[in-house]
């Protein structure tokens, strides 16, 4: 099979495309990344001088740059996308841009040749949000009901490439993901956010009262739940991915995290609040589940060994970090 991946230098398409290459040795891999501020070669060095590899640095909107990326593909894995619901709130057009307008270019290509899935990684955000004390979780069949910028535009992309099945007969599938974790996450992001601080000796910054729940989920769980999906799943059809975390606030992470470096709780410090801030996030992952998919990685085990990664890691991230404080020099939330 030729795969085309979007976004492969990002934190999920770099796992993900080492995950493939990992298991699929015959399998020809196309990596097609703009290298924004969240895209990293250097996300790709344990893959990228495997023969089966190849890398265009390139963006989803332009429909030439894209026609090329897509001849004699059999799957597209669209991962590029902006990501950050921070800067979705600070600077939202690049987001319409690439997450709307850049899915529909893709898709056109797709559909002029043929290719076989068109499989698109989307987020739980698209649903909005749960009462913090709610039961309920999101299923397939939740309402849309995005709030920020970069939820709005997801739920955009969803709506697109459900058209171009209905429409076109495109064979689509898609996940709606939880809250990922693990190695090669930009700094700027809750987690990798919190570790590094804490190897620079700096408090946690935590939004609000802290008291936000998500679902975390490891990243190499996402990348083998959309493995499934484009194995296994029915074309046309979504699946929600869910993580093995408890119900969590992001106190408790932070709190554990705290914990994992021998800290106590003098190193959370409460900031100002997300405009806007999604209270609970919860998914009923039973639909993938029924084709044969279980979250394999324990959370707290694997929080203990992204915290290991980024110790060891630090020619990774130490780069990346002052743009990413610099983000939150600007809104203030330092
Ligand atoms: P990321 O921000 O780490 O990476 C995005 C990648 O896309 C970067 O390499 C960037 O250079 C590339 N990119 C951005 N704009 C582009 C463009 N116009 N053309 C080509 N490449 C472009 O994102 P991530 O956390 O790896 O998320 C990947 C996908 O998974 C996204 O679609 C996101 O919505 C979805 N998702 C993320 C999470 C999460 O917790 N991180 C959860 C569920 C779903
Ligand atoms: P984030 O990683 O940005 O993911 P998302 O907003 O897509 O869920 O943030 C995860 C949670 O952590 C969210 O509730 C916002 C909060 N948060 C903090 O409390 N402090 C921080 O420094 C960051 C980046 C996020």
């Amino acid at each position: 099979m030729r795969l085309l991946v979007t976004g492969g230098c990002g934190f999920i398409g770099s796992n993900f495309i080492c995950y493939w290459l990992k298991k699929y040795h015959g399998d020809k891999v196309l990596n097609l990344d703009k290298l924004t501020y969240a895209g990293h070669l250097s996300s790709t060095i344990d893959f990228d001088e495997n023969k089966n590899y190849s890398f265009v640095k390139g963006d989803i909107c332009y429909p030439e740059i894209v026609a090329k990326c897509m001849k004699n593909v059999d799957i597209v894995v669209h991962f590029a996308a902006e990501s950050h619901v921070d800067r979705s709130i600070t600077d939202p057009t690049i987001f319409s841009r690439t997450n709307v307008l850049g899915t529909q270019v893709l898709l056109d290509a797709a559909l002029r040749v043929k290719v076989k899935r068109f499989h698109h990684v989307s987020t739980d955000e698209v649903f909005g949000d749960l009462p913090l004390n709610s039961k309920h979780k999101f299923r397939e069949d939740t309402l849309y009901n995005p709030h920020s910028p970069y939820a709005a535009s997801k739920a955009a992309s969803d709506h697109l490439v459900r058209a171009y099945h209905y429409t076109f007969g495109l064979p689509v599938t898609i996940t709606n993901g939880a809250n990922n974790y693990g190695p090669c996450q930009d700094p700027e992001k809750f987690m990798p956010r919190a570790i590094t601080n804490l190897i620079e000796n700096t408090p946690i910054k935590l939004y609000g009262k802290g008291d936000n729940i998500r679902n975390w989920l490891y990243v190499e769980d996402y990348c083998s739940a959309i493995d499934l999906v484009i194995t296994k799943g029915k074309i046309g059809e979504t699946y929600l991915v869910g993580g093995s975390s408890k119900e969590l606030t992001n106190y408790d992470v932070a709190r554990l995290i705290v914990g994992f470096f021998g800290l106590d709780k003098k190193y959370i410090k409460f900031v100002k609040d997300r405009s806007g801030h999604d209270r609970k996030y919860a998914i009923d992952s039973t639909k993938l589940k029924t084709l044969g998919w279980q979250p394999k990685y324990d959370f707290d085990k694997w929080l203990s060994k992204t915290i290991d990664w980024y110790k060891k890691n630090t020619w990774w991230w130490r780069p990346l970090k002052a743009k990413a404080e610099n983000l939150y020099r600007k809104t203030g939330q330092i």
